[in-house]
């Protein structure tokens, strides 16, 4: 059986895996954080960044991209996906939805608000702050914050979190107040 991804974070631009097809989706009852702890991507075991997770919110939905992945690759790409996003993510079945009349069963990777690196919510401009600071191997943290918005804005999708997040980077970048404020 060939399996549907979701993507709602580094996966909506940088899929690097094999998929069949790719079509912008939607899953309910979800919504997109900024409240999962990076210390191997974005960040470093002593000042972790943060990156996204979805959490439960029943009136929610949160836009990405989701990718057909054929049945005899799949488990090579879920084995990839396991070991790259093992601090904390595991595999959810959830409902992907392509419009209000098509919709599929499928995977996405979300980090459980019990992992060990969940850092939860925090004010917008602390986490704006910690943002703005953290780099880790896969490069800074404010990177990936601003080609998660710019890929949004790509799909037209539109996410508040994630907009004002980047409103808040670029204004403390503007002001050079950010590494004071981490602190
Ligand atoms: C994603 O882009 O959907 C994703 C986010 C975190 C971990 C794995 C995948």
């Amino acid at each position: 059986m060939n399996v549907w991804l979701f993507g709602y974070g580094s996966l909506i631009w940088r899929p690097d895996f094999e998929f069949l097809d790719r079509r912008q989706a939607r899953v309910h009852g979800w919504q997109r954080r900024f409240w999962q702890g990076s210390h191997d991507h974005r960040g470093v075991p002593h000042r972790p960044g943060r990156v996204v997770t979805l959490v439960p919110e029943s009136a929610g939905h949160c836009d990405g991209m989701a990718y057909l992945l054929d049945s005899e690759v799949a488990h090579r790409t879920f084995e990839a996906l396991d070991y790259r996003e093992k601090n904390g993510y595991e595999q959810v079945e959830v409902c992907i939805e392509f419009s209000p009349s098509e919709q599929v069963d499928g995977i996405v990777y979300i980090a459980p608000t019990d992992n060990h690196a969940f850092l939860g919510p925090a004010a917008l401009d602390d986490m704006a702050a910690q943002i703005r600071i953290c780099e880790g191997p896969s490069g800074k943290n404010s990177d990936y914050l601003f080609d998660l918005a710019a890929a949004l804005r790509t799909l037209d999708a539109h996410d508040a979190h994630v907009f004002e997040l980047e409103t808040s980077v670029r204004m403390i970048s503007m002001n050079g107040s950010g590494e004071e404020s981490a602190r």
